[in-house]
């Protein structure tokens, strides 16, 4: 009997990537988004990768009457809650948005699934929930902390999610702390498209790239790292993908909540994620090094041996294919 997932945040870039992974692996998923991070023919490329019509509901995850609405029209085995704001430095301006939409949101989520007796979501939680590390590689029992609003959220919605736990064994959840997502689906028809200016990393340079940007602030140079800038823990977004399904089944077959890193456990630099990123697009991309970004800590690499022993998960793609596929997607991006 094939399983049907609701993919709230579907239609956005890891959620979009994890839809097609769980087609591929049998399961049929039903997309709930309201769009604000997400171009509106995202549905129809995924209708073309999967060969297959794709149910979508536009609307905010906090609405309780669409939720119940989409519980009702499909039978619903599970859920994947990407829907959330999660940009750093705007959850510095906005924490009241950052907390409205993204604990707002799972408690609506939460309270929607127990009216359709729906028990098993797989939840979409972050390696800054580690605060500022002392050690590195990450180990999933660090001391969790939270140095920013948006961290504070996720952090927040893992406490909530262990509570609810605790008082109704029924309910049995995933979460997964991602590292740095980079990188864009082969057929480079869906990626990672920010709507505005990119915070991150790999879309600042693919501006770079496309010549809208005229080079990269490299944010210090004088960390204790090797080339003195910042070292990241990058994962491929298919890898990324896999990861949920791998996740996404565990917890149906053994009906067991279970907390894992999803990384490569692999660091690099600014520098060698520029290089590349030039690499890919056959020259040197420019860069300029400015002061250090508030905020940011040197080193976070995350320790993937809990995932891998739990459900058999290992990221397989390295720096260039990461940077090979995002140059891809927005190079076809930029021709419509
Ligand atoms: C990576 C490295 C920067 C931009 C954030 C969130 C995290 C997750 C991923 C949601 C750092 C440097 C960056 C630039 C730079 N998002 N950098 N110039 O900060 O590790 O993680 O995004 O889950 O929760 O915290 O990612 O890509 O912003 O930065 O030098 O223009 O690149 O200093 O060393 P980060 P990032």
């Amino acid at each position: 009997m094939t399983k049907t997932v609701l993919l709230t945040g579907g239609a956005g870039y890891i959620g979009s990537h994890t839809f097609v992974a769980l087609r591929e692996a049998g399961y049929d998923a039903v997309l709930l988004d309201n769009f604000s991070n997400a171009r509106d023919d995202v549905p129809d490329r995924l209708e073309i990768i999967t060969e297959a019509p794709v149910t979508v509901y536009r609307g905010d995850v906090r609405d309780r009457a669409l939720l119940a609405r989409i519980f009702s029209e499909n039978n619903i085995d599970a859920v994947v809650h990407f829907a959330a704001l999660k940009a750093v430095g705007e959850s510095v301006e906005k924490p009241l948005d950052y907390i409205d939409i993204n604990v707002t949101g799972l408690t609506a989520l939460l309270h929607a699934m127990r009216e359709a007796g729906v028990f098993r979501l797989v939840f979409s939680s972050t390696a800054t929930v580690y605060g500022t590390p002392e050690i590195w590689p990450i180990p999933e029992d660090l001391p969790r902390s939270y140095t920013n609003p948006y961290a504070f959220t996720k952090l927040t919605c893992e406490q909530i999610l262990e509570q609810v736990a605790h008082a109704d064994p029924n309910w049995a959840f995933a979460t997964l702390r991602y590292f740095n997502p980079v990188g864009a689906h082969q057929s480079a028809l869906i990626g990672e498209d920010p709507q505005d200016i990119p915070n991150n990393l790999v879309p600042y340079i693919a501006e770079v790239a496309m010549g809208k940007r005229e080079a990269l602030r490299v944010f210090g140079n004088d960390y204790e790292t090797p080339d003195g800038t910042g070292l990241r823990d990058y994962i491929h977004v298919e890898d990324l993908a896999r990861g949920h399904v791998l996740s996404l089944t565990q917890l149906l077959t053994s009906g067991e909540s279970h907390v894992v890193n999803l990384g490569t456990g692999t660091g690099s630099s600014v520098m060698e994620m520029l290089a590349a990123y030039s690499r890919a697009v056959g020259r040197e991309l420019p860069y300029v090094n400015v002061p250090r970004r508030a905020g940011d800590v040197p080193v976070l690499v995350a320790d993937p041996a809990k995932a891998e022993a739990l459900f058999g998960f290992r990221a397989e793609k390295g720096i260039d294919e990461m940077c090979a596929s995002s140059w891809a997607f927005v190079s076809r991006r930029r021709n419509g």
